[in-house]
């Protein structure tokens, strides 16, 4: 059982135990089964829809307007197609993005956009999954590169695309790194991705979010980060060592980079400590937006925990017979596993659903009651964080370090 006494997500169900304990704070929010975005009765005006939608792969410009004369029918549906409601998935190639952009492809409500790092990996997997043509585009994103970040975020806005949900999903987990790796701006690269190329990618997208049109399925903008189990101590996934704990972020004060230290609490670097760090930064920063923006601009910012996907390529440095290991002991002793697919519709639940649309809030699903294929219905489940995540000085502290470092100052 050594393999399992460094489990990035055990016991799933003890935190949605916990979360549907608090029956008062929860909120239940229903959602079918097959298709989380849509009724049965919709799915066959869904088709017709998506049987004409424009193929738009290439990362489109916006269209010249015609002068005089009729536009040709590809313009036409270049348009169409650029005002559809917009969602940005970064991390889309694999896993719980990929996956969360399938369901919402599939839909017909949504046009995604696939941020990725590997456009041809990214590419290909949306074709093995059927994913229809037009109904995404692949834009390149290296979320660990700040440069990366920022021409990301050019080439969107020329796009001349509408921005209404932004999923902030992306990450590496470096469990048995021995020595600290960096990104291209020097920083410890577990912190540099997960969080302050979010962060960045975040604030510069701030405006597109604010001036979404109201039409868009989940009735206002949104903007999700994906946060984790892993980085709350109050579950008992949280409490597996290397715990998450930031400190007094001396290490983030000294810039992160190496030089006194690459943890954000000053400590000896631990890869497995630094990824549950970064998904502290990721739900500290989600409540830093809601209480800095969400008044002002309508935007709501949420996080969540889909549940423990054991089979994803996070995985993909860990030791071999943890990743034989793994999956099992979720399924059958732990029960917190889901499925790629399902974890996907999950988050697709949290881009889309209008019943979900509370800010400042951490979701999570309580397995137990949506493990059954007959089940009509399973719902989104508002979640407590742990002390440290709903440290709200800790957060500014961290928001103001951040936006230094990532040069927004
Ligand atoms: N798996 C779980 O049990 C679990 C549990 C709780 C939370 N989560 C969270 O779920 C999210 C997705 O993880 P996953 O399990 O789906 O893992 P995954 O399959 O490894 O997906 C991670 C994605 O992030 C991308 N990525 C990594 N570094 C990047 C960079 N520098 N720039 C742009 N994209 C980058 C990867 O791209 P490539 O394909 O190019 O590598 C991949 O698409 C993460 O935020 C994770 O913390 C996962």
């Amino acid at each position: 059982m050594a393999a399992v006494a460094s489990v990035h997500c055990v016991a799933a169900t003890g935190s949605a135990a916990a979360a549907a304990a608090s029956s008062k704070r929860a909120a239940v929010l229903a959602a079918p089964r097959s298709n989380p975005l849509r009724s049965a009765r919709t799915q066959g005006a869904y088709a017709q829809r998506t049987s004409m939608a424009a193929s738009v792969q290439a990362v489109a410009a916006p269209a010249a307007p015609a002068v005089g004369a009729a536009r040709p029918k590809a313009l036409a549906e270049q348009d169409k197609s650029l005002q559809k409601p917009t969602v940005v998935i970064t991390g889309a190639s694999s896993g719980l993005g990929l996956n969360a952009a399938n369901s919402l492809a599939q839909s017909g409500d949504w046009h995604v956009i696939m941020a990725c790092r590997d456009f041809a990996k990214a590419e290909k997997a949306a074709q093995k999954l059927g994913m229809p043509k037009g109904s995404y585009t692949v834009m390149h994103l290296d979320l660990a590169s700040l440069e990366s970040v920022r021409q990301f975020v050019q080439n969107f806005k020329n796009s001349g695309r509408r921005l209404d949900a932004l999923v902030a999903n992306a990450a590496v987990y470096l469990p048995t790194a021995k020595e600290p790796t960096f990104t291209a701006d020097g920083f410890e690269l577990s912190v540099g991705t997960n969080h302050l190329g979010h962060f960045l990618l975040v604030n510069l997208l701030m405006d597109e979010l604010k001036q979404a049109p109201s039409n868009n399925p989940a009735g206002a903008p949104r903007c999700i980060i994906v946060g984790s189990i892993t980085g709350n101590t109050n579950t008992l996934a949280g409490n597996v060592p290397p715990k998450a704990d930031l400190g007094d972020l001396r290490g983030l004060m000294n810039g992160l980079d190496g030089r006194n230290s690459s943890m954000i609490n000053g400590g000896e670097f631990d890869g497995a400590k630094a990824y549950k760090d970064s998904k502290v930064c990721n739900m500290l920063t989600m409540r830093q937006l809601h209480q800095r923006f969400h008044e002002s601009t309508g935007i709501a910012f949420a996080s969540l925990y889909p549940g423990c996907i054991a089979e994803t390529g996070l995985f993909r440095n860990h030791v071999s017979l943890f990743r034989t290991l793994f999956p099992p002991f979720q399924k059958y002793i732990t029960k917190g596993y889901v499925s790629e697919e399902e974890a996907g519709r999950r988050l697709a639940q949290v881009v889309s659903d209008p019943s979900l649309n509370k800010s400042g809030v951490y979701w999570s699903w309580d397995n137990t009651k949506s493990s059954l294929w007959f089940e009509e219905e399973e719902g989104a489940l508002e979640n407590t964080v742990s002390e440290e995540v709903s440290n709200d000085v800790k957060g500014a502290k961290l928001w103001e370090k951040s936006v230094a470092l990532v040069g927004l100052e």
